[in-house]
């Protein structure tokens, strides 16, 4: 039987220091024999400056890093943008692609999304497709179409790449708030993601599916029970390194 991958993923956001990164990679440097027993994945997803630092402090860990966004295009007259290849080359391995946040704040489509996804796959890194309904959306009870709506344009990847890709449910209304999705809540979104995938491309069936929004120490372990949640993308708690090694210790 196939073995969903399982991740726990720290996104740093627009957060950190030279000397504050410094401690927080320090710490999860040191071994974890409690996850690697379980080949777990576990990465950080860093502001683009400090992917040199990141790669010096963490390369031979097995801990994996990457960026919060990157380019659809490969080079060119792009100004203040990263490409993938620019990613590799400070030994990125995930990116983070449609984060509500940039949705949000650069106004980024799902039809954007789907091309920096692409350009990622392409590069030969893994992205980490964010997906999620506002409050909004959930009261007026279309939170599924709106998920539906933002994975469509990344059909073409999805049939080509199935499983190998990463999707990231974080409801809007739950990230940066303290209130979490309840576990039932987040399993029965993610069980209508893996459902939509599936009916895309069979294989992407298997596709790992995390869940973000206010993931804590105290709640992660519930979540990460559920059936169709393969682990958590991570905000706040991933910028303290005991509670960031505590929900790596809840996969
Ligand atoms: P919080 O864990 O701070 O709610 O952030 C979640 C998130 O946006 C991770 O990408």
């Amino acid at each position: 039987m196939f073995v969903r991958n399982r991740w726990v993923i720290g996104n740093w956001k627009m957060n950190g220091t030279l000397a504050s990164n410094a401690a927080l990679l320090e710490s999860l440097s040191a071994p974890k024999p409690s996850v690697e027993a379980q080949s777990a994945r576990l990465a950080v997803c860093v502001p683009a400056p400090y992917l040199n630092q990141t790669q010096r402090a963490l390369g031979g860990t097995g801990v994996l890093w990457g960026a919060q966004d990157l380019s659809e295009h490969r080079s060119g007259a792009f100004t203040g943008e990263v490409s993938a290849a620019m990613l590799k080359e400070f030994g990125a391995s995930i990116v983070l692609v449609g984060h509500s946040e940039r949705r949000q704040y650069n106004a980024e489509s799902s039809e954007d999304v789907a091309a920096k996804a692409a350009a990622a796959f392409d590069a030969g890194l893994t992205p980490i497709i964010c997906v999620g309904e506002t409050l909004l959306d959930r009261e007026a009870g279309v939170a599924e179409s709106t998920v539906a709506a933002q994975l469509a344009p990344c059909a073409a990847l999805i049939q080509r790449a199935g499983a190998a890709l990463v999707f990231a449910y974080e409801p809007v209304w739950a990230i940066g708030t303290g209130r979490t999705a309840t576990p039932e809540q987040a399993q029965a979104m993610h069980a209508f993601v893996r459902s939509e995938l599936a009916s895309i491309a069979p294989n992407a069936r298997d596709a790992s599916i995390l869940y973000g929004g206010s993931v804590k120490a105290a709640n992660a372990r519930e979540l990460f029970g559920q059936s169709d949640i393969d682990g958590g993308l991570i905000g706040g708690a991933s910028l303290v390194a005991a509670d960031f090694i505590a929900i790596c210790g809840s996969l």
